[in-house]
């Protein structure tokens, strides 16, 4: 609504400096939106960034003054981003210091099997684990999260996930917002205690606290300039349904990079483990505004309009073509659906097994999966990721793919009855990955199946 970047109190609070308690758990847009820790890699001879990153419990704030449990990537509930360039492999080492499993799936991460975060490719306690990153693929907001068989659910709720951008010369010399214009923001979903620590196990449901880069409602002093937000949701199964007070969200990139060309959005629908990102320029609002980034939930961080500054960004009509789908040669149905019975999840009506191959596809085929929630019963929505490729979404529900479904995309979000025919090449690889639903409470229960890709 047009108050919302007047300066005035939006309706959902503290504008005016005052406040209203988010649910008991503190006071709405009180502190300081953190941002993850970005590492400096060592740069080894041979052109590698290495990066050493310990697995381990940390005490993290989710609340102001009220440190808390957590699973770390890095001693950080946010694990530190990775910013990694095409072209330059990237080496990290983790070392599993918790008392249980764990291991490192780079989500959107086109990568060797060995390096995928296999859930039966385990680092037990008090191992350690290079994985090798090539980053021979275009620019885009990837993640890191755990990804240990039957624990991943656990694991990430509790901190396991971190930001992984890779940028590309191409994409730099499009001069859009850069340098700490470009802000990571990771959504998700929580169930906090009285003291501020989190819930878990826990029903999904009762999971109504909202994390922005692990902190909650905070606030965030811009320049009246433009801004590149990346948009990611790490919540095990919730998604977001985003607007900004009436003001454009351009949106630039979904998971696997750039758009063709820029698209206004005035609502952004974010699916589980999903990235979007949008430019913002907050040069069209009055210095002094207050806009508030909102979901159906309520407010989830409010942007503070508070300098001036110069901005030689620029969002150019035309971004990064897409590459022409090839022709497909082999068709698939993929079913998702929840068995409330006994608690397991189904892909193609069969709980994952991992020393059954599902699929097998040989390297090089291009191929249209058409992907299916038969939930209608319970009517539980699910998620969609393939590991190791991109895919396009070529429709939604028999006809045209949905605003959230353009561009590149890894994981596509599926109401319950819904269905997407996806796109894919298997271009090089070969060897077992996996595809699930990212509800990560469902994949845990078994919503996950294996392809095989042979030569
Ligand atoms: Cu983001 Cu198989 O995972
Ligand atoms: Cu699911």
């Amino acid at each position: 609504s047009a108050a919302e970047h007047t300066g005035h109190a939006p309706a959902t609070g503290s504008a005016a400096g005052g406040g209203r308690p988010a649910a008991g758990l503190g006071v709405l847009f009180s502190q300081r939106l953190p941002i993850p820790q970005q590492l400096t890699p060592m740069r080894r001879g041979d052109g590698v960034d290495v990066y050493k990153i310990p697995i381990k419990a940390a005490q993290h704030a989710f609340l102001p003054g009220k440190p808390a449990p957590v699973r770390s990537f890095g001693g950080q509930f946010v694990g530190p981003t990775i910013r990694a360039k095409t072209g330059t492999p990237v080496e990290v080492t983790f070392t599993n210091q918790l008392d249980v499993p764990s291991n490192v799936h780079l989500h959107g991460g086109h990568n060797a099997q060995a390096d995928d975060g296999h859930p039966m490719d385990l680092l037990d306690p008090g191992q350690s684990r290079t994985y090798h990153y090539p980053n021979r693929q275009q620019g885009a907001t990837l993640w890191y999260h755990d990804h240990a068989h039957h624990l991943e659910a656990e694991n990430v709720y509790r901190g396991l996930h971190g930001f992984y951008i890779l940028d590309d010369e191409a994409e730099r010399g499009l001069n859009l917002p850069s340098g700490q214009y470009d802000v990571p923001i990771m959504l998700r979903d929580i169930q906090l205690d009285a003291n501020g620590a989190m819930v878990y196990p826990n029903f999904p449901p009762d999971r109504t606290t909202i994390l922005v880069n692990g902190v909650v409602n905070p606030y965030f002093q811009v320049a009246a300039r433009k801004y590149r937000f990346r948009l990611l949701n790490t919540s095990n199964e919730r998604q977001f349904r985003l607007t900004l007070g009436g003001v454009q969200m351009t949106q630039i990139a979904s998971d696997g990079g750039l758009l063709p060309a820029p698209v206004p959005r005035s609502e952004i629908l974010l699916g589980s483990a999903e990235r979007v990102d949008i430019v913002v320029d907050f040069s069209q609002v009055p210095l002094g505004s207050h806009l508030v980034l909102k979901d159906i939930s309520g407010p989830l961080l409010r942007f503070d309009v508070t300098r001036l500054a110069v901005d030689s960004s620029r969002v150019p009509a035309t971004l990064r073509p897409l590459p022409a789908p090839g022709t497909a040669t082999v068709q698939r149905e993929i079913t998702m659906r929840f068995d409330e019975t006994n608690f397991t999840g189904l892909v193609n009506e069969q709980v994952y097994d991992p020393n059954r191959v599902d699929i097998t596809v040989k390297r090089g085929a291009t191929e249209i999966w058409t992907v299916r929630n038969t939930d209608t019963v319970f009517g539980a929505p699910h998620s969609f990721h393939l590991h190791l490729e991109q895919f396009r979404v070529l429709d939604r529900n028999g006809g045209p793919p949905g605003p959230d479904d353009v561009g590149r995309k890894d994981t596509v979000f599926l109401g319950p009855g819904e269905w997407v025919r996806v796109q894919t090449t298997f271009t090089d690889y070969v060897g077992r990955y996996v595809y699930h639903c990212h509800f990560l409470d469902h994949s845990t229960l078994g919503m996950m199946a294996q392809m095989e890709i042979v030569p």
